[in-house]
């Protein structure tokens, strides 16, 4: 077939689109522009429930955490690191994340309604690193210093890099998919993205926030992460569902080999993540050290592992039984009704 993944023409044929040659990569023969019919419904799904969840930083009022943040009492010098320090990951990890999606996944992908749903991820993580300036610039904090963090921090920097050391080959204009080697490095770095970084290395610092959240410190800012959390667990949930996609339509990726080498590639990030929460807390701060975080990140590791089909490695009780209810969204039917409902509300328009 002349066509590829980047330059596309029509093909006059009054035959309707074969839907069992869609696939998530590779897919060609059933046409990317043409939505319907659909083969991956869930990834409508997403998209549907993503649109009914739109919210702004700008709607959430950060006037209790300008005042906390201003009070030179109200907060340790442990506290005020902590949460630097997580602003510091989290200022730049959504530009990688959308990097990831829209230069790395989006070009090879090949189904319409998968690509619906990436779109909408996209402008998701532009809201989160709205997010964050939106924090730093409320708080009046030190813009240089927490935005340059990833190139100042060594516990941030290592992460990023090892993300970015991901990217590079799915990022070259020169790669494609439809070989072996270039499925298996497609479908890695998918799994680095949502294994780890947006199922292990944005978790934890959630749970930084919604720390504070529980000693009634932060508020504004963990409602922020509360709405982020929600986005960001339907980008976690939908990546594993790619991952078990593109699994069933190409067994032959799957090898041994490399379920070891992904295994391999969670427990590296595991240690990195151990080495950050030590930066985040270097003696603890209300209940939080690095020990249970430590505990956390591989109780959270194991869950991400198993929706892959890909064995437990730690096989730790959650430290964190709070963080279930909240970061996995087991209230989730609460935490959607407060919001939601006034959207779709609100979002209709009366012509
Ligand atoms: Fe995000
Ligand atoms: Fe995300």
């Amino acid at each position: 077939m002349s066509v590829n993944n980047y330059r596309m023409s029509i093909q006059r044929n009054a035959k309707p689109v074969d839907i069992n040659q869609r696939k998530v990569i590779n897919g060609l023969e059933a046409d990317v522009i043409q939505l319907y019919p659909m083969k991956h419904k869930f990834a409508w799904d997403y998209y549907l429930a993503a649109n009914a969840n739109h919210w702004l930083p700008t709607e959430v009022s950060m006037q209790l955490d300008i005042e906390l943040w201003k009070s030179p009492t109200a907060l340790s010098a442990d506290e005020r690191s902590a949460f630097e320090t997580v602003l510091g990951f989290f200022t730049t990890a959504d530009s990688i994340a959308a990097n990831n999606v829209v230069m790395g996944f989006y070009k090879h992908v090949t189904s319409p309604e998968i690509r619906m749903y990436l779109l909408r991820q996209a402008y998701e993580e532009a809201i989160h690193t709205h997010a964050y300036q939106y924090i730093v610039e409320s708080l009046s904090m030190n813009q240089a210093k927490i935005f340059n963090m990833y190139r100042e921090v060594d516990a941030i920097y290592n992460k990023e890099e090892f993300i970015l050391g991901f990217n590079e080959g799915i990022f070259d204009g020169n790669f494609k998919t439809g070989t072996f080697a270039n499925d298996q490095k497609f479908l890695e770095n998918w799994c680095v993205f949502s294994l780890i970084m947006e199922g292990i290395f944005f978790y934890s610092s959630f749970a930084v926030v919604l720390g504070f959240k529980r000693q009634n410190k932060l508020i504004g800012s963990a409602e922020q992460i509360e709405y982020i959390m929600r986005d960001e667990s339907m980008h976690l949930n939908f990546g594993l569902e790619i991952i078990n996609a593109i699994r069933e339509e190409q067994p032959e990726l799957w090898t041994p080999e490399f379920q070891n080498h992904i295994v391999d590639l969670v427990r590296k990030a595991a240690k990195l993540e151990y080495t950050f929460a030590k930066e985040v807390f270097p003696s603890g701060i209300f209940g939080l050290n690095a020990e249970n975080f430590k505990q956390y990140i591989e109780f959270i590791s194991d869950r991400r592992l198993e929706r892959v089909g890909l064995p437990a490695q730690f096989n730790v009780a959650n430290p964190f039984p709070w963080m279930s209810e909240v970061v996995d969204l087991a209230k989730k039917k609460n935490f959607f009704e407060t919001r939601v409902t006034e959207y779709k509300t609100g979002g209709a328009l009366n012509w």
